[in-house]
């Protein structure tokens, strides 16, 4: 199975299908199950996707728990950090109940914010779903070089099999020290969406697409999954 790729041809139809297919699956789990869990991507992409979003009234949004792809290791107020982009856009302009979001603590340590993460989404999935790791949602940008979250080439984070929160570094970003979740994570997810734009991003989403070398490009293993829609404005 792999993804199945969706493009749009105004920024502002793609925008509205990303927040309708991210709406519907929130809507379709809280009736299910009375809550639903969604991993907020970060970077450009999302900040539209945000903001239209946040806008939307028929999301019950206290029914709603907010995780993180990756974070960069900046303050949470710094204009380079997701969590920073993630409240400006949507989680300051919704009635999201603050215990229902999982900050990557980045005041902490590198290497305790990793761990202090791991154990906030460990203990959130103890109590809300027996201990069965599973997200929901999860929402992925894709980088030109093919990485997703932090998740980037040729790095040891992609070797990490058990835990769900690894460090990385990257050498050709601006902010090095990352922290992102895994494979384990990434492929819990119930349904996962990628918002791609950009014009060089059909090229490497093809590419990704169609190798198994995930050391390479760490978006394979994941649009190789089922379950994984792609919404691409490529212009
Ligand atoms: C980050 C993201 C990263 C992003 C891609 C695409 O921390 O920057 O998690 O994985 O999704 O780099 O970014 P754009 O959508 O801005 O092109």
């Amino acid at each position: 199975m792999s993804f199945h790729l969706t493009e749009f041809t105004t920024q502002e139809s793609f925008v509205d299908a990303a927040v309708a297919k991210i709406v519907g699956i929130l809507k379709e789990n809280i009736q299910k199950k009375a809550w639903a869990s969604l991993v907020l991507s970060g970077g450009n992409t999302p900040k539209l996707v945000y903001a239209k979003l946040a806008e939307v009234s028929d999301v019950d949004w206290s029914k709603v728990y907010l995780f993180f792809g990756d974070e960069r290791y900046v303050p949470s107020n710094d204009q380079q950090s997701n969590f920073a982009m993630a409240q400006n856009y949507l989680l300051s302009k919704i009635s999201v109940p603050e215990a229902h979001i999982f900050r990557v603590k980045t005041e902490l340590s590198f290497e305790d914010c990793v761990l202090d993460y791991e154990q906030q989404i460990q203990q959130f999935f103890e109590t809300h779903n027996h201990a069965v790791i599973q997200f929901d949602l999860v929402l992925l940008g894709l980088g030109e070089d093919g990485h997703i979250a932090s998740l980037f080439p040729n790095t040891p984070a992609l070797d990490e099999q058990k835990s769900l929160v690894s460090e990385n570094v990257t050498t050709t970003l601006a902010v090095r020290e990352r922290i992102t979740l895994t494979y384990p994570a990434l492929e819990s997810a119930a349904k996962t969406l990628f918002l791609l734009t950009g014009s060089g991003k059909k090229a490497v989403l093809l590419q990704s697409g169609s190798t198994s070398d995930f050391k390479q490009y760490p978006a394979a293993r994941i649009l190789a999954r089922d379950n994984v829609d792609v919404l691409g404005f490529f212009h």
